[in-house]
């Protein structure tokens, strides 16, 4: 379970978390949303501690990441997958060794583990077979299942996504939601997903909370969303503009 409670942040004096509480249960989908620049990925940053706090504390199965040392963070991080905003794979590298990264830095697995390890999680993502091929010549819905077969290479307990299906045409978009879904049901992996997709949302997200000027402002069920009477989720939700 992730808890956050209280956190704030400001940059250069701009606040842009202000007091966010938000509890993400263990092998549900939390999918979080909110208008571009208001601080979704700040907020998924401080969630594996690549971000502190000015104020406020996250808690990850009630370790507080705020109380323990950089060597217990990292411990702590191997247990998440982060698919980055973007995919963020490295260019000069093939999809075999982007995806093997993590496992050779952390693991004492042998070449022919990493290798076996590397294309069960390439078949995982419907990827079986590309391992030598490199980024460029891949669209850019393969590049972000090619990250998200990297945010699984170590086998993660939570996978933090960060706007998996922006920039993608429809058809590639729900394919990742389908993996997002699939993966939440079948390895009941806990996943925090940052979007302002709200169709991903729906399709994916066992409870939908939404950010607003720096707190969640609401948090429920994406039935329970769509009846909100809150304007300012209804504008969000209707694709207009605050
Ligand atoms: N490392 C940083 N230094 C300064 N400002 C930052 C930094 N990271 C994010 N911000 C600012 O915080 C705000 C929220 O950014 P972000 O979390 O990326 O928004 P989004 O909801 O689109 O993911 C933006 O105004 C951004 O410019
Ligand atoms: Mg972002």
């Amino acid at each position: 379970m992730i808890q956050i409670q209280g956190l704030n942040k400001s940059f250069n004096g701009k606040k842009v978390l202000d007091g966010v509480d938000l509890e993400v249960r263990t092998g549900e989908t939390m999918v979080i949303i909110g208008t571009s620049g208001c601080g979704k990925s700040v907020l998924l940053r401080h969630i594996i501690g690549l971000m502190r706090p000015d104020r406020g504390s996250v808690s990850v199965d009630g370790t507080e990441l705020n109380r323990i040392g950089k060597r217990d963070l990292y411990q702590l991080r191997k247990r998440f997958g982060m698919l980055f905003q973007g995919s963020a794979l490295f260019d000069s590298l093939s999809v075999e060794d982007n995806v093997a990264l993590g496992l050779r830095q952390h693991t004492a697995l042998t070449r022919e583990e990493i290798g076996e390890k590397v294309e069960s999680k390439l078949g995982m993502v419907g990827m079986a077979g590309s391992g030598k091929l490199m980024p460029a010549e891949l669209s850019g819905g393969m590049k972000k299942r090619v990250g998200l077969a990297r945010a699984l290479s170590m086998d993660p307990e939570y996978v933090l996504y960060d706007e998996p299906t922006t920039g993608l045409d429809p058809i590639s978009a729900d394919r990742i939601n389908d993996l997002m879904a699939g993966l939440q049901e079948k390895l009941r992996i806990t996943s925090v997903v940052v979007t302002h997709d709200m169709v991903s949302a729906g399709r994916v997200a066992d409870r939908i909370a939404m950010l607003h000027q720096g707190r969640i402002i609401f948090c429920g069920t994406p039935q329970e969303i769509k009846k909100s009477p809150d304007e300012r989720i209804q504008r969000f939700i209707r694709g207009e503009a605050d």
